[in-house]
């Protein structure tokens, strides 16, 4: 049985917390949330309580968890060299959702690192994720609180929803603010190295290191008005088919459009995440309409992206359509990243 403790961010109750930190000292999984998405947490020096966070999770043994920390201070013991731009960082986005990629020490078992000679360390500004990490004493490895390969859990039902009766206990804060994963940071490479964009902006992150470098490669863009080339790992993805349609506005709507009506004339049922100013133009193409929030507003709709991949999941239709955000707004980067991520690699059929 998981036991779900409902648990007030603006008041984290010491008894709910409490027990949480309890389980986790004894080897249990307690889902947290976090400002990004929630956390499935265990002791980070627990071999056997991180064994369980992988079969929890259906993750591959090859994907590398983050720790979380309560203070800065707490990274010492886990890693063996600070290179100087870690406490610059630290005291621009800590706490905050910033991973820093760094040297491990001894300590830190194979499980969190996979093997690798790094570990991925964040201080999170969750109330309850703070709550949790101070009463627990403990380092807390916790990568988010999903089945693999599934969209990013923002809700406590979403954990549920992956979870149940896989771990102990699930604290549930309510939605998470950002709803999307941190940006991860390799500060182990010269120049660093952003591996995952996320809450933190690219021209944030240049702030503090102006030489930062990205990671290309499934980022790539598709051909305008085309589904985008399906050459990236699926992940984060809702279990129904998801065609993103990369280009402008006014092509992407055309072809989301065209879509609709060839899937509809062979018989299938349609859902289309539709950005706010999209909606008046897509009402009558007959397919079902999830709204993402105004597009040139990526706060929100990085808050409610991976919510309604679910609820495009829940509605039981053949295929999910979607067009890509366009602007370069906060944000914007680490959505165009998850919905790439999240599409289903095209047929030639489908490239209507
Ligand atoms: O916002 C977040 O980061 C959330 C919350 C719960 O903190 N956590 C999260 O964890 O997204 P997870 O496990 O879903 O993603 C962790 C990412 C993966 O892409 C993993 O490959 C990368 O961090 N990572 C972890 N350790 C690494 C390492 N030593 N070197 C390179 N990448 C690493
Ligand atoms: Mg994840």
């Amino acid at each position: 049985m998981t036991e779900v403790l409902q648990v007030d961010p603006t008041d984290p109750k010491r008894e709910s917390i409490a027990r949480a930190a309890e389980c986790l000292r004894g080897g249990g999984l307690v889902a947290f949330p976090t400002e990004t998405v929630y956390g499935l947490g265990a002791h980070a020096l627990d071999r056997r309580a991180l064994q369980r966070v992988f079969a929890a999770k259906e993750r591959p043994a090859h994907d590398p968890l983050i720790v979380h920390v309560a203070v800065i201070d707490d990274i010492e013991p886990l890693v063996i060299d600070i290179p100087r731009i870690v406490p610059e960082l630290a005291a621009r986005f800590w706490p905050g959702p910033l991973t820093m990629v760094l040297r491990r020490s001894e300590r830190v078992p194979d499980e969190v690192t996979a093997g690798l000679d790094t570990v991925a360390i964040r201080v999170p500004s969750h109330p309850i994720a703070q709550a949790l990490l101070r009463s627990a004493q403990l380092a807390i490895a916790a990568p988010s609180a999903n089945r693999f390969s599934r969209p990013s859990p923002t809700r406590a039902a979403h954990v549920l929803a992956d979870l149940a009766d896989r771990i102990d206990m699930i604290l549930d804060g309510g939605p998470t603010t950002v709803g999307l994963e941190s940006t991860v940071v390799d500060l182990t490479q010269q120049p660093p190295m952003v591996l995952r964009p996320g809450a933190i902006d690219a021209d944030a992150l240049r702030a503090v290191i102006p030489e930062v470098a990205f990671r290309s490669g499934p980022a790539a863009a598709g051909t305008v008005g085309l589904p985008a080339p399906g050459m990236l790992p699926k992940h984060y993805a809702p279990a129904t088919p998801l065609m993103l349609f990369e280009g402008t506005r006014a092509s992407t709507i055309d072809a989301i459009g065209q879509t609709v009506r060839l899937r509809r004339e062979h018989g299938q049922s349609v859902a289309i995440l539709a950005f706010r100013d999209d909606v008046e133009q897509l009402r009558g193409l007959g397919a079902q309409l999830l709204d993402l929030g105004n597009e040139n507003d990526p706060l929100t709709v990085a808050s409610r992206l991976y919510a309604a991949l679910r609820e495009g999941d829940e509605l039981g239709v053949d295929v999910i359509l979607v067009r890509n955000i366009t602007t370069d707004r906060p944000l914007s980067m680490a959505i165009q990243d998850r919905l790439r991520r999240a599409a289903t690699q095209p047929t030639p059929s489908d490239q209507a």
